[in-house]
This record gives structure tokens, C-alpha cells and sequence, in this order.
């Protein structure tokens, strides 16, 4: 059977990452799809560091991510470049021209989300994000499938992995905020932006895409109360320790009489919370569903490898769905347009 052919844009951290990993596990990932999964075309900025990256491997390298996301011979495009603008171009362009799309970018998906679930469900194609939430942690498959029995009645979680480790830094070391943003930065964990983690505005947009596809709501990112942690002394951490509890940033959306309430701020936790324990990078999700009650998923919420994981992770589904028979193929489009409801969001 032909190989499934895939564009690659950017080669950044999670691009090259993505890249590492695919090839690293090539044999699990094509029996678990009945594919050859190959990377056959990468567009970057910096040509120079996707040939490093690809040195020796049949890719075409390019500057151009548009002839990428229209290239005939592309079945799927993965979006890691980032940004809003020429993502989203790119992007459109690629479903315009019949590709599925796998994406990272959040920020992109919690502001532009309608518009993109809408061009992909007109064109027929697949838009997956598993990476664009919680890192490697598998938490749009838990809300599209684990839960779907249930009503979803709040979400709350550490899900900005930079200002845990951050918070984590202040709490264990006594140390400085910028010191420790600057070794986040160092680490790749934090956006080309490091004000998105520490002003709470990825975390927002991660409790956007979260609250959608929970409450079947259009994405909303422009009503979520947003608190980061910039105005958090040592002071606070001390004291916050001195009467038991911990100090973490968490994004929360739930059910209210009156609709939907989305918010992100800082939150005193009691330290024999598991939640407040869940140190450094890592991110932690709590979803409360009206038949299983409580449930914590856990993992790396930042970083090349644990999201690679959750790139591939989609990249094996759509695979699988175009080697399926269509009589197999179960839908796996989340937003469809004509199911949002129209439960307003509760301004806080
Ligand atoms: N900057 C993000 C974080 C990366 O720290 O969680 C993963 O979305």
C-alpha cells in the first residue's frame, strides 16, 4: 500500500521533536496504522537546519510551508511554525487543497477555531490537536472519547507547564521569578512570547479549545478572565506555605446556572491535594463527569518529546482513518457546526 505522505512545517522544538520521534519509533507507529507514515516534505525558514535534521532522508526541503500545504502529493500537513497569521493562511490553504491538518498551536485554534473547524468540515477533511493541549497528555482523546458517555461538568487544571515549573522553583528553591523563567526559556518549555505563560493567555487558550469541545460550545477565547502569575511575590509563596497550602495556576471552566464560566488565575491548594503536588513541568487535568465523577490525568505538559507524542498520537488516527474502509471509519470531527450550542459564556 502507498505510503501516507506528510508535510512538515517548522522544525523548531516541536517540529524537530516530531520528526526525532517518528523516525526513533517508525516500526510501532506503521503497524499501528498498517502504513508507511514518511515525511516527505518540510518547509522552514532556516533550510539549513532541516537538512541537519533530515541529513541523509528523502525530504524536500523548502522555505515555503504554502507549497507544502498544497503540494499534490501530500496527504497530511503538520503545523508547527506557530503564530497566528501565516498559520492560519497556511493552514486554510491546506484544507482548501483536500489535506488533513494536524496542529500545535493553540493560540491559533482557541482565535481562529470557528473559522478553521468550519473550512475543514466544508472540505470534508480532519483538523487534530491533541498536542495544542496539556503537551503529552492525552486530554482531547479523553474529552472527544474516554468521557463521551458523560456530561461534562467542570474542567479544571495546571495546564501552562512553564509557570508550574515557575511556581515549582519559588516554592522548593526560594527562587527568584526571572531567574526561573529564563532557565524555562533555556529548557524550550516556554512560547516565543514567554508573557503567554506567565500572564496566563496560553493557559487561556488551552481552557478555550478544553471548554468546546466538553460543552460543545464555539471556541471563545476573547471572554475568559485571565489572572497570570507576574504579580506573585516570594512573600506569597512563604505564606501561602505557612498555612498549608500551594500556590499554582490553574485554567477552569464549568457549568453555572447562567452558562459556561472560563477562567485562568492563580489558586491557593491545599498541599494534600494531589494537584498540589504536581511539580515543575509537568501539567495535571482534572475533569468531573456526571457518570465517572473525578478524573486526573497526568504528564509533561511541554517539551520536544512529550508533544511529539501527541502529534504522532494524532498523526497514527488520521492514518488510520485513510486506510480504513469508509463503512469503518468512525467520525472523529469534533466541532461540527450545525451541533455548537449557543450557552453563553459567563463574563467574570
Ligand atoms: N509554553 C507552553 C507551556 C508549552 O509552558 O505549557 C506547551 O503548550
Amino acid at each position: 500500500m502507498k505510503p501516507i505522505y506528510v508535510g512538515l512545517l517548522g522544525t523548531g522544538t516541536v517540529g524537530g521533536g516530531t520528526y526525532a520521534v517518528l523516525k526513533r519509533n517508525q516500526s510501532e507507529i506503521s503497524r499501528r496504522t498498517g502504513r508507511n507514515i514518511e515525511i516527505r516534505m518540510i518547509a522552514d525558514l532556516d533550510q539549513e537546519k532541516a537538512r541537519c535534521l533530515t541529513a541523509g532522508d528523502n525530504v524536500t526541503i523548502t522555505n515555503d510551508a504554502f507549497e507544502v500545504a498544497r503540494h499534490p502529493e501530500i496527504d497530511i500537513v503538520i503545523e508547527l511554525i506557530g503564530g497566528e497569521t501565516v498559520a492560519r493562511e497556511v493552514m486554510l490553504a491546506a484544507i482548501e487543497h483536500g489535506k488533513h491538518v494536524i496542529t500545535a498551536n493553540k493560540a491559533l485554534l482557541a482565535k481562529h477555531g470557528n473559522e478553521i473547524f468550519a473550512a475543514a468540515h466544508q472540505r470534508g477533511v480532519i483538523v487534530a490537536f491533541e498536542a495544542a493541549v496539556a503537551g503529552g497528555i492525552p486530554i482531547i482523546k479523553v474529552l472527544r472519547e474516554g468521557l463521551s458517555a458523560n456530561r461534562i461538568e467542570w474542567i479544571a487544571g495546571i495546564i501552562n507547564g512553564t509557570s508550574n515549573f515557575i511556581l515549582s522553583e519559588m516554592h522548593s528553591k526560594g527562587l527568584d521569578f526571572s531567574a526561573v523563567l529564563a532557565e524555562a526559556q533555556r529548557l524550550g518549555y516556554a512560547e516565543a512570547d514567554p508573557t503567554y505563560d506567565i500572564e496566563g493567555i496560553d493557559a487561556a487558550h488551552k481552557i478555550t479549545i478544553m471548554a468546546a469541545l466538553a460543552f460543545g460550545v464555539p471556541v471563545r477565547f476573547d471572554q475568559v478572565y485571565v489572572e497570570g502569575i507576574t504579580r506573585l511575590a516570594n512573600e506569597d509563596i512563604r505564606y501561602a506555605e505557612e498555612l498549608g497550602y500551594r500556590i499554582k495556576l490553574l485554567g477552569i471552566t464549568k457549568r453555572v446556572a447562567k452558562g459556561i464560566e472560563l477562567r485562568v488565575h492563580p489558586a491557593l491548594i491545599p498541599v494534600k491535594r494531589l494537584i498540589a503536588n504536581v511539580e515543575g513541568v509537568m501539567n495535571a487535568v482534572i475533569v468531573n463527569g456526571n457518570a465517572v465523577g473525578s478524573t486526573l490525568y497526568y504528564g509533561a505538559g511541554a517539551g520536544a518529546n512529550p508533544t511529539a507524542s501527541a502529534v504522532i498520537a494524532d498523526l497514527v488516527d488520521v492514518a488510520r482513518l485513510l486506510t480504513a474502509s469508509p463503512e469503518q471509519r468512525v467520525p472523529v470531527l469534533a466541532f461540527l457546526p450545525e451541533l455548537l450550542s449557543d450557552t453563553p459564556i459567563v463574563t467574570m
